[in-house]
C-alpha cells in the first residue's frame, strides 16, 4: 500500500508539471493564462505560441500521463494499476500544486495514460481527434466526441478497469469544457488556425 501512495503522489507531481505555462513564461513571457483561452493546455499554446510550442506542449503533456501510468510498474506493482494510477496524473494536470491547483482541460495528460496501457488504442483515438479537429477547426469538439466514442467503445473489450477509467477521464473532461460547451450551443467557439472550418 506504500508503494501504491507512492506512485499516486508521483504520478500527481509529474502530471503537476505546468508545461505550456512554462514555455509560456520562458519562451514568449507571456502569461497563458491571459491570452487566447487561458487554457494552460497544448491547444491554447497552439493559438497563442504556434505550432512548435504546441507541438513541445503536446508532446510534454501526453509523456506526463505516460510516466504517470508507469509509476506502478517502476514500483512493482500489478499493472492493471497504471490506469488508476494515471489517473492522477491527470488531476495534477487539472489542478496543479505548481499553479494554485488550476491547470488544463485533461485532454493530453489522458491521452499518454492510454498510450502506456495500449498504444494501439491511442494511436485510433489520436487519429479519430485530428480527423474531427481537421473537419471543424475546433479541438474542444475533437476532444469531447472523442472521448465519448471511446468510453462506448471500450465495452466491447469487456476490461472493467478501462471503461471505469474512462468514465471517470470523460466526467472530467466534460467539467472542464463548460465554458467550451457553452460558447459552442452559442455557435461561439475559439477555432484553431488548421483544418477545413477554419480556411471557409
Ligand atoms: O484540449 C483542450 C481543448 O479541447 C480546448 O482548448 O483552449 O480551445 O479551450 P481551448
Amino acid at each position: 500500500i506504500a508503494k501504491l501512495l507512492i506512485s499516486i503522489i508521483l504520478a500527481y507531481l509529474v502530471g503537476s508539471f505546468p508545461t505550456a505555462y512554462i514555455v509560456g513564461k520562458a519562451f514568449f513571457h507571456k502569461n497563458i493564462f491571459e491570452y487566447g483561452s487561458g487554457n494552460v493546455g497544448t491547444t491554447n499554446a497552439y493559438r497563442v505560441f504556434g505550432p512548435l510550442a504546441g507541438t513541445v506542449v503536446l508532446i510534454v503533456d501526453i509523456l506526463k500521463g505516460t510516466l504517470g501510468a508507469f509509476m506502478p510498474v517502476f514500483f512493482g506493482l500489478d499493472h492493471r494499476l497504471m490506469l488508476f494510477v494515471g489517473v492522477f496524473a491527470v488531476l495534477g494536470h487539472v489542478y496543479s500544486i505548481f499553479l494554485e491547483f488550476k491547470g488544463g482541460k485533461a485532454v493530453a495528460t489522458s491521452a499518454g495514460i492510454l498510450l502506456a496501457y495500449n498504444p494501439l488504442l491511442f494511436g485510433i483515438c489520436f487519429i479519430c481527434l485530428a480527423l474531427i479537429t481537421y473537419v471543424t477547426s475546433m479541438v474542444s469538439v475533437g476532444s469531447l466526441v472523442t472521448i465519448l466514442i471511446f468510453t462506448l467503445a471500450s465495452l466491447l473489450f469487456h476490461d472493467w478497469i478501462l471503461t471505469t477509467v474512462a468514465a471517470i477521464v470523460t466526467v472530467i473532461i466534460y467539467a472542464r469544457h463548460i465554458p467550451n460547451i457553452k460558447r459552442l450551443l452559442k455557435g461561439k467557439e475559439n477555432l484553431v488556425p488548421i483544418g477545413l472550418a477554419y480556411k471557409r
